[in-house]
């Protein structure tokens, strides 16, 4: 996902673009640039690979003004190079944008300019997006923008600058986040909070099809009929901190021990005196009975606990939920109609495929419910319901404590229709609100022993390959285990439904393989067992992760037990999670792995 940064005010534009960006490194890129006008000329410095290259080159040179625009590029159109690299300038030298999105008719647009004589210098969506702009550039560059969107198809968060009117910025927001700081006569424009902390923490955020005219005292927001927009100012309490690493070495690692606080925040206004409360949102008993079905709709991590919430909704209100990975929910014409209740959970709120699925989802009548974590996301403001989690910044690319949260609410939600639909007593009720209670204080308990999986991670790191085993819930918090492993510290690994493997793939397993084993549900803990006998004998390396009242059993049989404090089999991931991101992660450290930007991958996947 791109990153969007914008200065206007009194003060030189480089040194918040540079460090604006640098905040933003975490949404992954492979290029970047700035924009700076002064005398009414734009000067563009951009270059491909990491921000110090451009931090640099910047030093070298004397970029001076007090207005600009500067990007972080994640390649969708063009590959990775100088010249597709973001800002793009318009032929004239007057128009310089920057993008975040996909334009998805560019090539009509790009035919159109060339047969009005515009040449293209990059491969770029983007570079379409200024030439078209300069092409209806007739003195306002306001009118010219709003005019140039208007023929635009796609999702683009844009940020304009033009020469010749020096005095304003326009910021553009389709799809794509976009914020916009308000400072002491200096404003900023960024994609992301940790941007522009450092200035500020009052923001306004956009709506999607809202243009923003920003000058150095003033801010003004209209809608795509161009009337102007009243917007209440956010405070973001995010401290610089949360934003930073906050002393550890990696994101990853703060955000992991950060799971307490986050999963206490998220659920602590949502349980008053036994009660759980949805915040504003009130589902009728009736509503309730009248559902056909429950679809859950995410991508990566989010659908692992899409995968959980199955286990436990179904267990608590017996509707049936159906879990789908969004990029196949939105094209396999699902069966969903008004008395369907979607969920989609986005820890961004800007995945691409998790929102296109809402909009499916909304077209065919369905009500849909957002768990997220960025507040005025995309997804938060398409949808009917949200429940956000409160887990703060995730900056890492591996969720942790966002997946933590998203599960800390499925609980919430579960309880909360079990109880309106009577599938759940009283009694069960004030049960399962006190186990997910003492959910913050256990998580935190197992953390205390991360040295210990410092250790088994140390006996592990050099697997070429690694199976992760278990049933119910286990199988879903396998998944999890599995990806968190895979995407940082690039070893491969399968989540595979321990009663499974004897269908094919234990033809896999040899002396040496490492096995992860979950078995924490009582009632298949004897078969689970069973599962990690047909590995061992075939040679494997067990880690088991167990209740620690199971001692006694999965002693004799694994290699390395892990266990963990005993908690009701609904509420068992929150604290099975644990130990799988911080061995994946003492993996990845002791295989020297970019931890917190693994490669090829991008924090919130905003494009298909
Ligand atoms: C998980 O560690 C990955 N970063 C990725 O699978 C992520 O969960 C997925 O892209 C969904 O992102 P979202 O929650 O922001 O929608």
């Amino acid at each position: 996902m791109c990153g969007i940064v914008g200065y206007i005010g009194k003060n030189q534009a480089a040194p918040f673009l540079l460090h604006g960006l640098e905040k933003l490194e975490y949404r992954g890129y492979d290029s970047s640039g700035i924009a700076i006008c002064s005398d009414n000329k734009i000067k563009l410095e951009k270059k491909k690979g990491r921000l110090q290259i451009l931090c640099d080159k910047i030093k070298d040179i004397n970029v001076s003004g007090t207005i600009g625009i500067g990007h972080t590029r994640w390649a969708t159109h063009g590959k990775p190079s100088d010249v597709n690299a973001h800002p793009h300038l318009s032929q004239s030298g007057k128009i310089a944008i920057v993008h975040n999105g996909i334009i998805e008719n560019y090539i009509t647009l790009k035919n159109f300019l060339i047969d009005k004589g515009y040449n293209f210098l990059s491969d770029t969506d983007t570079e379409v997006v200024a030439q078209l702009i300069d092409y209806l550039y007739n003195g306002n560059i306001f009118d010219a923008v709003n005019e140039a969107i208007k023929k635009l198809e796609g999702s683009y968060a844009l940020a304009v600058l033009c020469g010749d009117e020096p005095d304003k910025l326009i910021a553009v927001k389709k799809d794509n986040p976009l914020i916009i700081g308000l400072g002491d006569n200096e404003n900023y424009i960024a994609s992301d909070v940790p941007a522009i902390l450092s200035r500020t923490r009052n923001i306004f955020r956009l709506n999607d099809n809202e243009v923003a005219l920003i000058t150095v005292n003033d801010v003004k927001i209209y809608n795509n009929n161009g009337e102007e927009q009243n917007r209440n100012v956010t405070h973001v309490d995010w401290d610089v901190d949360s934003a930073e690493k906050g002393g550890y070495e990696h994101f990853m690692l703060k955000e992991i021990m950060e799971q307490p606080k986050a999963i206490k925040a998220t659920i602590a206004s949502r349980i008053a005196e036994d009660k759980i409360r949805l915040d504003d949102i009130e589902f009728s008993k009736e509503y309730l009975q009248n559902l056909n079905k429950i679809c859950i709709v995410a991508c990566g991590s989010a659908y692992h606990v899409g995968c959980v919430a199955k286990y436990v909704i179904e267990k608590l209100t017996r509707k049936p939920v159906e879990v789908d990975i969004a990029s196949e929910f939105r094209y396999r014409n699902p069966i969903i109609d008004k008395n369907t209740l979607v969920i989609v959970v986005s820890q961004s709120g800007e995945t691409a495929d998790t929102f296109a699925a809402l909009k499916e989802a909304k077209k065919m009548g369905a009500k849909v419910l957002s768990i997220v974590n960025v507040v005025g996301s995309s997804i938060a403001n398409e949808s009917d319901y949200v429940l956000y989690t409160w887990a703060g910044p995730e900056v890492a690319v591996a969720t942790t404590k966002a997946y933590s949260t998203q599960l800390s609410l499925m609980y919430i939600l579960g309880i909360y229709m079990g109880e309106k639909l009577g599938t759940i007593s009283q009694e069960d009720v004030k049960n399962y609100i006190d186990s997910l209670s003492q959910i913050p204080q256990q998580v935190e308990e197992i953390l205390k022993s991360k040295d210990d999986i410092y250790e088994i991670a140390k006996k592990y790191y050099n697997s070429q390959n690694v199976f992760f085993i278990g049933r119910n819930v286990d199988y879903a918090v396998c998944m999890e285990g599995s990806l968190k492993l895979k995407e940082i510290s690039y070893i491969h690994s399968e989540a595979y439904a321990a009663g499974e493997l004897k269908h094919g793939t234990i033809s896999l397993i040899e002396d040496g393989t490492l096995v992860v084993s979950i078995a924490t549900q009582d009632n298949l803990f004897d078969k689970t067992v069973s599962n990690i006998r047909e590995v061992k004998s075939r040679g494997a390396s067990i880690i088991s992760i167990t209740a620690d009242n199971k001692k006694d059993k999965i002693s004799q049989i694994s290699d390395l037990p892990i266990y963990l404090p005993k908690t009701c089999d609904i509420m068992t991931p929150s604290l099975s999670v644990i130990p799988l991101q911080l061995l994946s992660y003492y993996i990845a450290l002791l295989r020297e792995c970019d931890i917190d930007k693994p490669r090829n991958l991008a924090k919130s996947v905003t494009v298909e």
